[in-house]
C-alpha cells in the first residue's frame, strides 16, 4: 500500500471503481476530487493498493482549509476561546475505506497520516485545530474514538485541536 497526492488523471479507474458503502463519498471521489483540486477548494489523498491490477483505490481523504467561530469551540477542551475573530482550522472534508478493506486499520492509518499533515502545515500556517464533518452518528463515533470532540451544538461537527495532536505525534 502507498499514499498518493491526486493528481489527475491519476487512477481515475481505481476511483470510479470505489465503495466505501456510502454513495455520497463514492461519488464525490469518482466525479468531484479532481475538480476540487483543480480549483484549490481540496487536496485529496489516496491509498493505492499496487497488488491489484489495475491498482485499486483502498480509501482516501481531504483536506481544506476552513475557520470556526470561537464560540463553536468544546467548551472543556483547552484552546483559544474568548477571542472574537474566526479561528482558522483544517477541515478533513471526506474519509472512507473501500469496503474490501475495511476493518484492517486503514481508515485509522489514513487519520493519523491527516493528522500528521495537519502538524507540518500548522508550521508552515497558523492552524488551531483539525476539524471533521462526519456523515452521520456512525461516523462521528469513528472520530470520537480517535478523541476528537463535538462542537457545541453540532452533533456531527467534531474537532481535535493542535495542541492535541501534536502532543499524539511528539511532535
Ligand atoms: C468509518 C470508516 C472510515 C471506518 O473504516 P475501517 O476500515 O472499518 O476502520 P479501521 O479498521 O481503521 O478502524 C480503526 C479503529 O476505529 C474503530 N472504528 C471503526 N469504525 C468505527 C465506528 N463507526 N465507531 C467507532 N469506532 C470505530 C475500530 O474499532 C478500530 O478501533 P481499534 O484501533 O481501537 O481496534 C469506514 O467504515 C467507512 O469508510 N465508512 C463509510 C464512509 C464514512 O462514513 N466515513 C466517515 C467520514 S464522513
Amino acid at each position: 500500500m502507498r499514499l498518493v497526492r491526486l493528481a489527475e488523471p491519476s487512477h481515475k479507474q481505481g476511483r470510479k471503481a470505489f465503495r466505501c458503502g456510502k454513495s455520497q463519498l463514492d461519488d464525490w471521489l469518482a466525479n468531484r476530487a479532481g475538480q476540487y483540486r483543480r480549483n484549490d477548494l481540496a487536496q485529496t489523498f489516496l491509498l493505492i493498493d499496487d497488488d491489484q491490477e489495475p491498482p485499486k483505490v483502498a480509501g482516501f481523504y481531504a483536506l481544506s482549509s476552513a475557520s470556526i467561530h470561537p464560540n463553536d469551540w468544546p467548551e472543556d477542551l483547552r484552546g483559544p476561546r474568548g477571542k472574537n475573530h474566526p479561528l482558522p482550522v483544517i477541515l478533513l472534508g471526506q474519509l472512507a475505506v473501500d469496503q474490501a478493506y475495511a476493518g484492517r486499520g486503514h481508515a485509522s492509518d489514513l487519520l493519523v497520516d491527516a493528522m500528521h499533515r495537519a502538524v507540518l502545515i500548522s508550521e508552515q500556517i497558523g492552524t488551531t485545530a483539525l476539524i471533521v464533518d462526519a456523515l452521520d452518528r456512525n461516523a462521528a463515533r469513528f472520530y470520537e474514538h480517535h478523541d476528537f470532540q463535538q462542537l457545541p451544538g453540532h452533533s456531527l461537527r467534531l474537532l481535535r485541536p493542535l495542541k492535541s495532536i501534536r502532543e499524539l505525534m511528539k511532535l
